[in-house]
């Protein structure tokens, strides 16, 4: 899968450093050609004599150190890369990449990369959850850096929570998508958006909805591993954005219409799967609402269809829609899709055990405007984002 592909991996100080090993291993197996740049916290862990054996290539460890050529070579190091992996990337690393500082040599390369940067972090749990730490992250992936892991579990500090670098299979598959820049949706970009959007009162309260945003995530990630350039245009969930996926937050109904609008005509591909609230308060308060004893009217206004809207403007993209129903939903279903202008619809009974709002499965049927149905079984939303991605590309003309 890698033939001929150079990639450098950075490998910094955490205890995961140790399964950067098995990284290489994989990375050299599938048939890239490794190199390995270490920080000194790395070496501690591990020895660049292992990553040497490994590779068969020299470890690249400090600036300005024997090979003197270091400071023109890090800089070619980096320019002939087709791909950076930093695996494990410590709080460290992570922020010295968002902040363009380089204070090493492992940073300074990471600062002259031109090629697609793919970081696997891996920390203490109160270190990952830091806001700075939080911030770099946002930051990276506003950038384009793939981000895969961390995963949840138990540390080797004994702390339990997200943290653990993910496993170096894993690393390996996003690198082998990331550089395959094939797959049937290569070239493509593609508009996803998920979760429950919040409508403010005041400043402390929302009207929102139980959409965990599991379903669009799911779409956005099976359209980003079939080859298109996704951008996620997201309420607020608890989810972490797939690898590779650009992300836009929006947290209310009208932010989420301008982010879409923002990037629709670049767009071939729109997959509206948020739960869009259809009204907010007409007047949200500056301060907070105070009661009064008595009975309370809240008055609110329609929002925007954002998909409707887009449906009107509609030239030659292909709209997905959903419809969260409650009961059989089909006749109601069909009107939304012909209504809204979509080319198919995701029709979901929200009440079927198994499907619906912050489940991982669901059951849906897909709708078509001249009134056709095809039901799917119960599936995980993984792979009814699969389905969906499939019938995209039957329907996107080639
Ligand atoms: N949608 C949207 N903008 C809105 C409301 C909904 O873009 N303001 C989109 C959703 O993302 C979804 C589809 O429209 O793809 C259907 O949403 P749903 O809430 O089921 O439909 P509504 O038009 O709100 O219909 P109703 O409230 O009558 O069920």
């Amino acid at each position: 899968m890698l033939a001929g592909k150079k990639i450098v991996l950075g490998v910094t100080g955490g205890i995961a450093a140790y399964k950067a090993v098995d990284l290489a291993s994989r990375l050299k197996k599938s048939g890239a050609e490794v190199r390995v740049v270490m920080t000194e916290a790395a070496a501690a862990f591990v020895r660049p004599l292992t990553f040497r054996t490994i590779t068969g290539n020299p470890v690249h460890l400090r600036q300005f150190e024997e090979p003197r050529v270091w400071n023109v070579e890090h800089v070619a190091l980096a320019e002939q890369a087709d791909l950076v992996v930093v695996a494990p990337a410590t709080a460290q690393t992570i922020a010295c990449l968002a902040l363009g500082l380089a204070p090493d040599l492992l940073a300074t390369m990471l600062l002259a990369a031109r090629s697609p940067i793919l970081v696997a972090p891996a920390m203490n749990t109160a270190m990952y959850l830091h806001p700075a730490t939080q911030e770099h992250l946002a930051t990276l992936r506003a950038r384009g850096v793939v981000l895969v892991g961390p995963e949840a579990g138990t540390l080797a500090c004994g702390a339990e929570g997200p943290g653990r670098m993910s496993e170096p299979a894993e690393i390996a598959a996003a690198a082998e998508r990331l550089l395959a820049g094939g797959g049937p949706l290569a070239g493509r970009q593609a508009l996803v958006t998920a979760g429950g959007t919040r409508e403010r009162l005041d400043p402390v309260r929302y009207i929102g909805n139980f959409s965990s945003g599991k379903m669009g995530y799911a779409v956005a990630e099976s359209l980003a591993a079939a080859g298109a350039t996704v951008t996620l245009v997201s309420a607020p969930t608890a989810l972490a954005p797939p690898a590779g996926v650009r992300l836009l937050e929006a947290e209310s109904a009208l932010a989420m219409r301008e982010a879409v609008l923002s990037c629709w005509e670049t767009s071939e591909i729109v997959v509206m799967a948020a739960a869009v609230a259809d009204y907010r308060p007409a007047a949200p308060a500056t301060g907070k609402i105070r009661k009064t004893g008595g009975d309370f009217t809240l008055t609110l206004t329609e929002n925007p269809d954002i998909l409707a809207e887009l449906g009107r403007r509609k030239q030659g993209q292909i709209l997905v829609g959903f419809a969260a129903e409650t009961g059989d939903g089909h006749a109601r279903g069909l009107e939304k899709l012909r209504r809204k202008n979509a080319d198919f619809l995701v029709l979901n009974d929200v009440t079927r055990p198994g499907a619906g709002f912050g489940a991982d499965t669901n059951i849906v049927s897909f709708l078509y405007p001249d009134g056709q149905a095809r039901e799917l079984p119960l599936l995980s939303k993984r792979e009814v984002a699969a389905r969906i991605t499939e019938e995209i590309i039957r329907l996107l003309p080639q």
